[in-house]
């Protein structure tokens, strides 16, 4: 049987009737912007995080955006950011009128480390943005000992717990991603910004809203960039299942270790402490192109996400010029994403292994 890269079908099913109530009562309320459903996700949202306050805005992207923009990032500042992450981590910079500084990563946890970011750090650095890649933990704590302010990007890292409390929860800042196919995903685009800090999280909310409090004076430059009733709607019915669909993404986990996949490929390693909720189960491989094709030829979702890391690519020339990151270089070259859900099971994980394992591969020697 065919085993897809994700599944966000089958989770939601066992709560259709519970989420066509929850759009029932946004339609019959009548309010679609910015109401009590946005209100009432975004308390739950900052609770489950173990932050003060939860601000829901449109996308991720913009997410970064603003939260830059909170800080105070604009022309003249350079902002840290790894090259090994998805594009929108470092597009979301220049509209802030900064400079995106690519750093490296750690090739076995594919998040940066303080040493990847300090190599970046200049005189103009204003803010680092730092990823928890496919649901695991970039060192927070140790990354703000260098004295810059952290955004934490956890696009990908919902339900994740690090050793020092959740993503969301660690530093100045952090954004996530309600995109589908996210761990914890809306029926459409959809985003927030955690922080523990009550005057960030005012000046967040007032630039999610053209940069006024009340539509009749403007304070600011801002963005229309907020989450709608519907999807804080969606968003509030999913949100008590997502621990348990964490622990389904990191079972699945243990199958693929259990399974002996650690033999053929280098598995993804969980910095320390830390008990990811893989968003993606992203393996390396010198092989890694022979191992997809083995698996698109079985049916298997395989993909190879970050081939070209973002310091190269077009958009990013002005920026990535010159940058010497080479862990990104190889990690950009070997990983591939494998199956990953909340539901995945250990039959489905064997079919996978069964298949990589026909292909020939060899992991790494340790
Ligand atoms: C690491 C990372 N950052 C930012 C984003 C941007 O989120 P969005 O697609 O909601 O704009 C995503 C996901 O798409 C992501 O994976």
């Amino acid at each position: 049987m065919p085993v897809p890269l994700f599944d966000t079908v089958s989770p939601l099913a066992p709560l259709r009737a519970e989420i066509d109530a929850a759009v029932a009562r946004v339609i019959d309320g009548g309010q679609f912007i910015l109401g009590p459903e946005v209100t009432a996700f975004e308390q739950e949202f900052a609770a489950y995080c173990g932050a003060a306050h939860a601000v829901g805005v449109a996308n991720g992207t913009e997410a970064l955006t603003v939260a830059l923009r909170a800080l105070g990032v604009g022309p003249g500042d350079e902002v840290v950011v790894p090259s090994f992450t998805f594009y929108a981590s470092a597009e979301a910079i220049p509209p802030t009128g900064a400079t995106p500084v690519f750093c490296d990563v750690d090739p076995d946890t594919f998040c940066v480390t303080a040493e990847t970011v300090e190599a970046a750090l200049t005189p103009r650095t204003k803010a680092v943005i730092a990823v928890h890649l496919f649901g695991n933990v970039a060192p927070i704590k140790e990354i703000e000992s260098l004295g810059v302010p952290v955004i934490e990007d956890a696009a990908q890292a919902a339900g994740t717990t690090g050793p020092d409390g959740r993503p969301g929860s660690l530093g100045t800042l952090a954004t996530f991603s309600f995109f589908p196919s996210k761990n914890l995903g809306a029926m459409g685009d959809g985003g927030a910004i955690t922080t523990q800090d009550g005057e960030l999280a005012d000046r967040v909310r007032m630039l999610r809203f053209h940069g006024s409090w009340d539509k009749v004076t403007y304070e600011h430059v801002g963005y229309n960039s907020r989450l709608d009733e519907l999807q804080a709607a969606i968003l509030r019915v999913q949100l008590p299942h997502l621990d348990r669909w964490a622990d389904g993404r990191r079972a699945a986990g243990r199958h693929y270790e259990e399974a002996g996949l650690g033999e053929l490929v280098d598995l993804p390693r969980a910095t320390a402490g830390a008990a990811p909720a893989w968003h993606l189960y992203v393996v390396r491989s010198e092989q890694a192109d022979a191992l997809a094709a083995a698996l698109a030829d079985a049916g298997h979702g395989q993909k190879a996400y970050y081939r070209t890391p973002v310091h190269l690519q077009p958009a990013m020339r002005e920026y990535g010029a010159g940058a010497d990151l080479p862990a990104t270089t190889e990690v950009a070259r070997t990983h591939l994403a494998i199956p990953m859900s909340a539901v995945l099971t250990a039959d489905q994980v064997g079919e996978v292994v069964t298949t990589a394992r026909a292909a020939g591969l060899s992991a790494s020697p340790a």
